[in-house]
């Protein structure tokens, strides 16, 4: 059992490693996350995420207030046109070698995938139960640091950060109950 984890992780730690270049960057789109975690075992993650104004990022730019920005920007397209409010306002945007996937789309706004990182390679139940693999498949786990790529002063609406007040507004838990099954599956079926 154990060398059969063992040759598992080493079997997910090379993948990740020689895939690096072409997979890392593939974004999956947060409908792809929610399969999983918008379960009450699992913390319900997508549902706290959908009540924060990271989820209506895209639709911000649509607003009156945005046409007015743009306009006194001197821009010609329309916000949800406009490459430097994109930049900021969906996922992936900025990220020049991003590659999406099929149903993917950034009117879904800021997304899981805007700080955790493009999960296409990370996102089966089997990697995504171990934090390494995970790692090693391009999950990110981040820092309040990550949060001034956007929270900054190029934000033409700019409210200064504090991470302690942001990070209580988006909090989202793990159950603390919950325990990955494919381990206790795996017992059974070998
Ligand atoms: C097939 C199911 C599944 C999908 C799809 C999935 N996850 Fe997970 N995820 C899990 C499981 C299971 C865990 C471990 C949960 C636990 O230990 O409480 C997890 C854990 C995580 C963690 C915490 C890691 C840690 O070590 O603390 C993050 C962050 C995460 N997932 C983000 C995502 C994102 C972003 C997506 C979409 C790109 C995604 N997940 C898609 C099942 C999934
Ligand atoms: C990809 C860019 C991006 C990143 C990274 C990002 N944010 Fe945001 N955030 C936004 C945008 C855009 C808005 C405004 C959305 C709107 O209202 O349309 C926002 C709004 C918020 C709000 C709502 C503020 C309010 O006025 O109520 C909170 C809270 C927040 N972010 C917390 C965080 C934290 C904490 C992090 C880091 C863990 C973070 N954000 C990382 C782009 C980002
Ligand atoms: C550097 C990243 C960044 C850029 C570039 C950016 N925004 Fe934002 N925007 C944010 C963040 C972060 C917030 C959340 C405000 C806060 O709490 O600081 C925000 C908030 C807003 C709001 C207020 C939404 C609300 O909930 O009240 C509007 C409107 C807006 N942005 C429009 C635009 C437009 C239009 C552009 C393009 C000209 C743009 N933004 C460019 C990051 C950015
Ligand atoms: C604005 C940035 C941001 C967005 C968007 C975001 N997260 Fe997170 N997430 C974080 C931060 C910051 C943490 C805390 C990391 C830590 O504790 O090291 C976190 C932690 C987590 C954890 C682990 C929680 C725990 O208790 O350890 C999971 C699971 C998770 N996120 C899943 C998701 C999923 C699924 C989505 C989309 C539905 C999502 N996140 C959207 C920033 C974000």
């Amino acid at each position: 059992m154990q060398s059969y984890r063992y040759i598992l992780f080493i079997c997910f730690f090379t993948a990740g490693l020689f895939s690096q270049q072409e997979k890392f960057n593939i974004y999956a789109g947060v409908e792809r996350c929610q399969v999983c975690h918008e379960t009450p075992e699992m913390g319900n993650q997508h549902g706290v995420w959908k009540d924060t104004k990271h989820a209506k990022a895209y639709e911000t730019l649509l607003t009156e207030e945005s046409a007015l920005i743009v306009q006194e920007k001197g821009y010609s397209t329309p916000a949800y046109e406009t490459p430097e409010c994109l930049s900021c306002h969906v996922t992936g945007y900025n990220n020049p070698d991003a590659i999406f996937a099929e149903n993917f789309t950034i009117q879904n706004g800021v997304q899981c995938e805007s700080c955790h990182g493009a999960g296409e390679s990370y996102r089966k139940e089997i990697i995504m139960c171990d934090r390494e693999v995970s790692i090693v498949n391009g999950l990110i786990l981040p820092k309040p640091d990550d949060c001034l790529t956007c929270h900054n002063e190029k934000s033409p609406r700019y409210k200064p950060f504090d991470y302690e007040v942001y990070y209580k507004k988006m909090e989202h838990h793990k159950n603390p109950e919950y325990k990955c099954e494919t381990e206790e599956d795996e017992d059974e079926d070998w």
